[in-house]
């Protein structure tokens, strides 16, 4: 590299988010780039000249290894949709005025499905004016929700942290006695992606029969089916725990969360903020059954488990970063770094690049025949898919007990 890099942060935050940035770093450095910018608030800080230099923050290994295991996006994320470029050319004028200024070669941008939307409008910007920087994608969701990826950084980990909370929640369930029993629901995230959720069959065991029940968004939900799964459960162990996505709802389209105020805020892309299933079918079941309930919503906690890590993950959100500069470096643009698995057992996979054009805007869901007939749990190939990229596990950098992150004033 000749020039210089800018790298930016957008979407929601995973555990291993900045393992990708300290990746990026590494290897642009590595790879000659004279200075490596970090955007701060992805393309929305940028957009009002907001940018650091990163040298001044990562300044030896130490502060790389400490960066790679501190959960939330180190640079700050934002959710910001450029328009269209014959809507606004001017926005696109100005951001290529700051990257030229700032002696740019390579735009990179670590996000999901909407994040990709910006590395699309900005890839396809210089290929119209001639401009010869060169913008990728780098994944990055829990949600798993990327297209033409094996699985994206991010998953890996929150999956790992489901599965475990699930099983040490049973744990808890099992244990107890009330007169009507005890349901637990659990709320997880992942919109309109059931990988989430369906990880909760990671808590199944020689030592644990797992959830009674996983909801993923992909099918609607059946109440009746529910309500029957709960009596069921309730009547022989005296307990259960269901594993719902935060995005069932009903066969008339309607989120489950909207039977309690769970909706309102809506951001930059139309996302409804989703909250409050768990607590919403709690109340059914403590109405119809009487039964004492427990509604969990794993929320911000399953994102930023940093604690919880898988090493697997940590690695190849590094590594994907490192791919992306290589990517760059090597001339291509419009273009997300993706993962391809080659096998299962050994676990092996590599990384290729592919049309950004594709990957932006697109959702990946979890395969019909991945779900079982009934619609309330996950098969073996779900589970045999997500296994490997929840092993080996690596801890934060402990500091008094409690881990050490690398963070921003
Ligand atoms: O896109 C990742 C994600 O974590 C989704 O699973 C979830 O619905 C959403 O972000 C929550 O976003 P926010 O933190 O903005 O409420």
């Amino acid at each position: 590299m000749k020039r210089n890099v800018i790298v930016g942060q957008s979407g929601g935050p995973t555990a291993v988010i900045n393992s990708s940035l300290a990746g990026v770093y590494n290897t642009a450095i590595e790879r000659g780039a004279k200075k490596v910018y970090g955007m701060r608030h992805g393309i929305q800080g940028l957009m009002k000249g907001d940018y650091v230099d990163l040298s001044k923050y990562i300044k030896n290994d130490l502060d790389s290894e400490i960066l790679k295991r501190t959960p939330a996006a180190f640079l700050g994320s934002c959710r910001y949709k450029l328009p269209e470029i014959h809507e606004d050319k001017a926005v696109y004028d100005k951001i290529f005025a700051l990257l030229n200024e700032l002696d740019i070669e390579a735009f990179i941008y670590i996000g999901g499905n909407d994040s990709m939307d910006t590395i699309k409008k900005l890839s396809d910007y210089a290929l119209l004016t001639g401009s010869d920087i060169k913008f990728v994608g780098c994944p990055k969701t829990i949600d798993n929700d990327l297209a033409l990826t094996d699985h994206t950084p991010g998953y890996g980990s929150a999956a790992k942290y489901i599965g475990t909370s699930v099983k040490e929640i049973i744990r808890d369930a099992a244990s107890q006695e009330y007169a009507h029993g005890i349901a637990t629901v659990v709320e997880i995230m992942g919109r309109d992606a059931g990988w989430l959720a369906g990880s909760a069959c990671l808590a199944e065991g020689e030592d644990c029969d797992g959830p009674d029940a996983i909801y993923l968004p992909e099918l609607p939900f059946d109440m009746d089916l529910f309500m029957k799964k709960v009596k069921k459960a309730l009547d022989n162990k005296g307990y259960t725990v269901i594993a719902v996505s935060e995005g069932v709802r009903t066969t008339d389209g309607k989120y489950v969360c909207e039977g309690e105020a769970g909706t309102g805020f809506v951001d930059a892309f139309g996302h409804k903020q989703l909250t409050g299933t768990a607590n919403y079918l709690c109340q059914v079941l403590a109405s119809k059954f009487g039964c004492k309930t427990r509604a969990i919503e794993l929320s911000t906690l399953q994102r930023a488990a940093s604690h919880l890590a898988s090493r697997i993950d940590v690695i190849e959100a590094a590594q994907i970063g490192g791919a992306s500069v290589k990517a760059a470096d090597e001339g291509t643009s419009g273009v997300m770094v993706v993962f391809e698995r080659e096998s299962n057992d050994p676990y092996q996979c590599h990384t290729a690049v592919k049309d950004v054009h594709k990957i932006a805007n697109e959702e990946r869901l979890v395969p019909r025949k991945w779900i079982n007939k009934e619609g309330t749990y996950v098969t073996d190939e779900f589970r045999t898919y997500v296994e490997p990229l929840i092993q080996g596990d690596l801890w934060p950098i402990m500091v008094g007990g409690i881990p050490r992150h690398l963070f921003m004033k």
